[in-house]
């Protein structure tokens, strides 16, 4: 890995085995951006890359007889008004009303490691030598500002991340009216857009679209989630890339506010592609001396198909973005009352609900919604963290010691954004809420936004929750968030500062994270919003897993994992087997396929385990053993491979294999069973080839652990079942595993799955 200039051409050259970024400085002092792709070997120019000619209705930016015009250069980070007419990546409005500006080139410096952006969340770097930052000073004359353009380049990933940073030293004032974090543009625009879009119950949907001339964007203007419609992240890949195979180029935004994705297609094909902090409602004034960071953009570049795109995320965001004790560790199984209980609970009914999940191998006992104040329903008392002593007469460190005395760790819920407006919290301070004086006041699951742009609140906040902390013996926290911000005003800010107040928002999330995860290092924080609405880089940085999705049946969580997985590691997703019918959508689906599922992920359950019959409890203990024997692979260790999507038929099947190849797991799981139907092979990915493995698949028939059928069909005498046999990794990759059709009848039919589990013979 290296970052060279080479002096004749001022050129810039990022590289490492796989990938190279190469930029130059322009004849008028602009920077303007080379290739981005596959690695190339360094050498002392690359000037060729640059083409120029005369064009008609061109704005030429050099005296004659040059024909440099920026509206056909690939631009580092356009700006507005240069004879560029497509969408800058940031405006200036200046005190004369301009939005005029010329940043050119001034230094740079190269240096080992990364910066942190703090208090953004940022990935980072452990040693220096794992990878090298360059930050480019551009300067602007005439409003004497900074502009300064960093990119890292990591040894180990195909990894370029970048952000820009202002500092305005001039006397008057600017005003920075967009600020995206990164540009980039290709040639030519034979590319697909992938992005992940969804709502509420069915979040990150792998969409997929060919790009056209014009504009294509997604986006988040929601100020308080980031990803239940869209998530932060968009992908190019050429059309016949594949999850195994061709080139891709992912962008992720570690921000969890409003963002802008967007791509654009020039006449001349070219392919714009930018990311950042949406401009709309954005306005960030900037006196002398102040400076704006941007957020973080993550570009990963992969020609091993979608898969090598995603491991590549996977493994930085698991080891260089998620910071703290459970970083590197496998997490505990956990059950939450959810689903369970709702609100209706008392101490005795958690108890009882506790000494099953004990009794099953459970080991975190994770307390939901409706333990503070008088809340009964979702008409009141966010805001006010103080337990409800009717319904735990021994208050959170009662329960939790309780908890502790039956050998499980204890969790707990908050929503600490939001206010009720029955509630002490808003009674004492109606003004905290995030809305327009005089304006009607949107209400959301009965709820407001506080104004978390100020710092009052977040104390307040603060202050309230760690005493219930430091209370209580709490080892998890489910971080929740259940509202959008949809009328954005502080009353707390001055009428020119209000193009402020949805980053200072996230800012303030940032902050009280911040202060909860230093003060209570060893608490494990699980973010959320009503289910998977905010589900971005910007959480993962503080809080080493979220809730993927409120909607826990087996057959849609395959599509939401399957999705999410396209950027985010599997020890992140929180998933959990919950009862049925399920409680979102009414349908049946085996206990073992619930399991099979969730298991691919941050596992738990999320059901009271004493309505199940003793056979399903079988069930449960096998899973909870099988969850216990191979979460390290899969949630720490193991590279991941989608190998089919349940976006384009009627299987889904995924895997992981352990980095030295010795191991690995692979799920398969169909939705409707098919009678008399075809052959089926499963193909495996990233094993040996010469490799002997042992594989092996558990067949027992769903009839034995089930007592109405057993009854039903006399086939209570049907024993545990394992088919084992022994193959080469070549032979699972390119043969592929025969999926035994009269396996998944035995499975339950209509979403069976079966585990295979694929060991190095010894
Ligand atoms: C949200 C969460 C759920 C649950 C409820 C509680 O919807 O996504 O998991 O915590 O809130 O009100």
């Amino acid at each position: 890995m290296a970052i060279i200039f080479h002096e004749k051409g001022r050129e810039f050259h990022l590289f490492n085995k796989e990938v190279s970024y190469l930029m130059r400085i322009m004849e008028n002092g602009q920077m303007e951006h080379l290739y981005y792709g596959r690695g190339l070997r360094d050498k002392e120019e690359f000037g060729y890359l640059h083409e120029e000619m005369q064009r008609s209705l061109m704005a030429v930016c050099m005296p004659e007889p040059s024909v440099l015009s920026m509206q056909y250069t690939r631009q580092e980070y356009p700006s507005y008004g240069t004879g560029d007419y497509r969408s800058p990546a940031f405006t200036i409005i200046q005190e004369n009303g301009s939005r005029i500006v010329n940043f050119t080139y001034v230094s740079h410096e190269i240096f080992g490691g990364k910066k942190s952006l703090a208090p953004l969340p940022a990935t980072y770097t452990e040693k220096e030598e794992e990878a090298q930052t360059l930050e480019i000073t551009l300067h602007d004359d005439v409003i004497d500002t900074d502009m300064v353009l960093s990119y890292t380049i990591y040894e180990d990933y195909p990894v370029i991340t970048r952000n820009v940073r202002f500092v305005h030293r001039g006397g008057g004032k600017i005003v920075l009216d967009r600020a995206l974090s990164m540009s980039m543009e290709f040639m030519d625009m034979d590319y697909e857009l992938v992005h992940l879009a969804g709502a509420w119950a069915r979040e990150r949907y792998v969409k997929t679209r060919k790009l056209e001339m014009g504009i294509q964007a997604v986006q988040n203007l929601s100020g308080t989630g980031s990803s239940g419609e869209h998530n932060p992240f968009i992908a190019l890949k050429r059309p016949h890339t594949t999850e195994n195979q061709g080139e891709v180029y992912g962008f992720s935004f570690v921000y969890s506010g409003n963002f802008l994705a967007q791509v654009e297609v020039s006449p001349f094909d070219m392919t714009r592609v930018m990311m950042g902090i949406h401009p709309e409602g954005f306005a960030w004034e900037l006196k002398q001396g102040e400076s704006f960071q941007t957020p973080e953009t993550v570009m990963v570049y992969s020609n091993r198909g979608l898969n090598g795109m995603s491991q590549a995320y996977h493994r930085l965001y698991r080891t260089r973005l998620i910071r703290g004790k459970w970083r590197d560790q496998a997490r505990p199984i956990l059950l939450n009352n959810w689903e369970a209980t709702y609100f209706d609970f008392d101490e005795e009914k958690l108890l009882e609900i506790a000494k099953r999940a004990k009794e099953a191998g459970v080991e975190l006992f994770v307390l939901d919604d409706g333990w503070f104040g008088k809340r009964n329903d979702d008409y009141s008392s966010l805001g006010d963290w103080y337990v409800n002593l009717k319904k735990l007469p021994g208050g959170i460190s009662g329960l939790s010691a309780k908890i502790e005395a039956l050998e499980m760790k204890f969790g707990l819920w908050v929503e600490l954004e939001m206010v009720n407006e029955d509630s002490d919290l808003y009674r004492a301070h109606p003004d905290w809420i995030i809305g327009a004086p005089g304006r009607f006041q949107s209400h959301g699951r009965h709820q407001y936004v506080l104004d978390f742009s100020r710092k009052e609140v977040v104390d307040c906040v603060y202050e309230m929750i760690a005493r219930v902390i430091r209370e209580s013996s709490i080892s998890y926290i489910k971080w929740d968030m259940n509202r959008y911000m949809s009328e954005p005003y502080s009353r707390g800010a001055e009428a020119g500062e209000q193009g402020k107040v949805m980053h200072r928002y996230i800012l303030g999330v940032y902050d009280l994270y911040t202060r909860l995860t230093e003060e209570f290092p060893d608490i494990l924080f699980e973010s959320c919003a009503s289910g998977g609405a905010r589900f971005d880089p910007g959480m993962l940085y503080f809080a080493p897993q979220t809730w993927t999705s409120d909607d826990t049946d087996a057959g849609e969580r395959m599509k939401i994992q399957y999705g999410t997985s396209f950027v985010y590691p599997l020890v992140s997703m929180g998933c959990h087997v919950s009862a049925v019918p399920n409680h979102q959508l009414q349908r049946m689906t085996p206990l073992e396929t619930r399991g099979n599922v969730a298991c691919f992920g941050a596992f738990g359950y999320e059901l009271d385990l004493n309505l199940l019959s003793g056979r399903e409890m079988e069930v449960v203990k096998r899973q909870i053993a099988f969850v216990k024997k191979y979460r390290e692979l899969i949630q720490i260790e193991g590279d991941f491979y989608r190998l089919r999507s349940p976006f384009e038929g009627n299987d889904t099947a995924w895997l992981v294999v352990s980095r030295d190849r010795t191991q690995a797991v692979a799920g398969f799981y169909q939705r409707l069973n098919k009678t008399n139907a075809s052959w089926l092979r499963l193909q495996l990915q990233g094993l040996e080839e010469d490799m002997l493995y042992e594989v092996s698949c558990d067949v027992t028939p769903v009839s034995i652990y089930d007592e109405e059928r057993a009854g039903l069909d006399g086939n209570g005498q049907e024993k545990e079942q394992v088919k084992k046999y022994r193959a080469y990794g070549a032979e699972l990759m390119y043969a592929g595993i025969p999926v035994d059709r009269r396996d998944l009848d035995r499975k339950g039919g209509d979403f069976a799955s079966l585990i295979y589990t694929i060991t190095k013979c010894i």
